[in-house]
């Protein structure tokens, strides 16, 4: 660290204890206990929102039937697509899973049942891609609806930030691990495994290291990261999608950090070796993963993995635990093709799809802000 940089955050540190206060008032962007919209539809967009997603892109565009108000419909919002990272939008379509499973469980909390109608007019390509809608949604009053994915649902556990870096190894019991593979779904061909076997968790985290390096050294991803990414507290109030320091460090020196960003922004090159110090060091609490397979890889079935994943999430969520997605292995673009073809050939040797690796880990104390979020108004969109 040179020395000007040392002097902008010692300064930076006493201006971050004021600034604490609205940090705080900004790190809860739901209120779990506010009166719900008077539009259903309007409260499940309201919630879903905070749903997990690919770097936080929140890809996701809803319109609300003019003539039925029982009735919306999600898209994909093409403005917001991760082309360098998530080629075929896999990962975006998982992303639809995780938003609807939020919706489904919010309904069942609020005593209805969200009917999920997935591609009701076809499986959407990349021509298609914003045209056809993932899912047409019914929501009806059903009073005792036992939705399985509300059982995950506790309000906490929907509303809590993910965390990145600043943990410790997990300490699970075991009925704890075998209700996360429970969320397995022999009908959708998707299985949900936990590993904690030390050579293998090993293996896992030095292959998500090489991955987070891979990611970071290619000019095309990292370019994509380097832009997606909200390095200000300016930066994540104008564009509140995209990712964020939130999830790295604690408020007071989120604070720091973004002055220090803002006056000395560190080029592409210095920003990614950061990242991959700060990403290798953390992997070494990760003591357990979850692994998703799929039979097979189509759309439906990318957004049923979603599903799940933001169930397990939840539940894990509501251990006092918290998932991190290391999924850098998984992503489709030719640099990443060895990586992406070493593991599937150790975790899917059937010719399975390696749809999600995730590291489970326990937080460390303090409190941790959201990424941000785009209001409910911006993911609204006339029909
Ligand atoms: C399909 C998918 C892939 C993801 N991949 C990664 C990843 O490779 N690395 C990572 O740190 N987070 C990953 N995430 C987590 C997102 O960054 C996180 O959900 C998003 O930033 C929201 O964070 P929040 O909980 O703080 O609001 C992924 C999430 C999804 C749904």
């Amino acid at each position: 660290m040179n020395r000007m940089r040392r002097i902008v955050i010692i300064c930076a540190v006493g201006i971050g204890s004021f600034a604490l206060v609205f940090v705080g008032c900004m790190s809860t962007p739901i209120d779990p206990w506010a009166e719900p919209a008077d539009d259903i539809r309007v409260e499940l967009v309201e919630w879903a929102r905070f749903a997990q997603n690919a770097h936080n892109y929140q890809s996701w565009r809803v319109v609300l039937d003019p003539e039925r108000g029982d009735r919306m419909w999600l898209y994909t919002e093409t403005e917001r697509l991760l082309p360098e990272t998530d080629p075929p939008a896999r990962q975006v379509t998982i992303s639809h899973g995780t938003f609807l499973a939020v919706m489904e469980a919010r309904a069942a909390q609020l005593g209805f049942e969200a009917t999920i109608n997935l591609f009701p007019r076809g499986a959407y390509d990349l021509n298609t891609i914003g045209e056809l809608p993932v899912a047409e949604i019914v929501v009806r009053e059903s009073p005792g609806f036992a939705s399985p994915v509300a059982v995950a649902a506790q309000v906490d556990a929907i509303t809590q930030p993910t965390i990145k870096y600043r943990y410790r190894p997990a300490d699970l019991e075991t009925g704890i691990l075998q209700a996360i593979e429970g969320w397995s779904s022999p009908e959708d061909g998707i299985e949900v495994r936990v590993v904690t076997d030390l050579t293998d968790v090993d293996w896992l985290n030095d292959l998500s290291r090489q991955a987070y390096e891979l990611e970071m050294r290619n000019p095309a991803t990292r370019d994509e990261t380097y832009t997606s990414t909200r390095m200000t507290r300016r930066a994540r109030r104008r564009t509140p999608y995209g990712l964020a320091y939130t999830a790295n460090f604690r408020p007071a020196l989120l604070r720091v950090v973004e002055i220090s960003q803002a006056l000395f922004p560190q080029n592409q090159e210095a920003w990614a070796q950061t990242g991959i110090d700060q990403f290798s060091e953390s992997l070494a609490d990760i003591n357990t993963y979850i692994v998703i397979t799929s039979d097979t890889n189509d759309r439906t079935t990318q957004v049923h993995t979603g599903r799940i994943l933001q169930a397990v999430w939840m539940d894990v969520q509501s251990e006092g635990h918290v998932v991190l997605a290391n999924s850098q292995a998984l992503q489709e673009y030719p640099e990443m093709s060895e990586l992406y073809a070493r593991v599937h050939e150790r975790l899917a040797p059937r010719g399975e799809t390696v749809q999600m690796l995730l590291a489970i880990a326990r937080p460390a104390e303090g409190r941790h802000l959201h990424s941000p979020r785009l209001p409910v108004e911006a993911l609204i969109h006339e029909p």
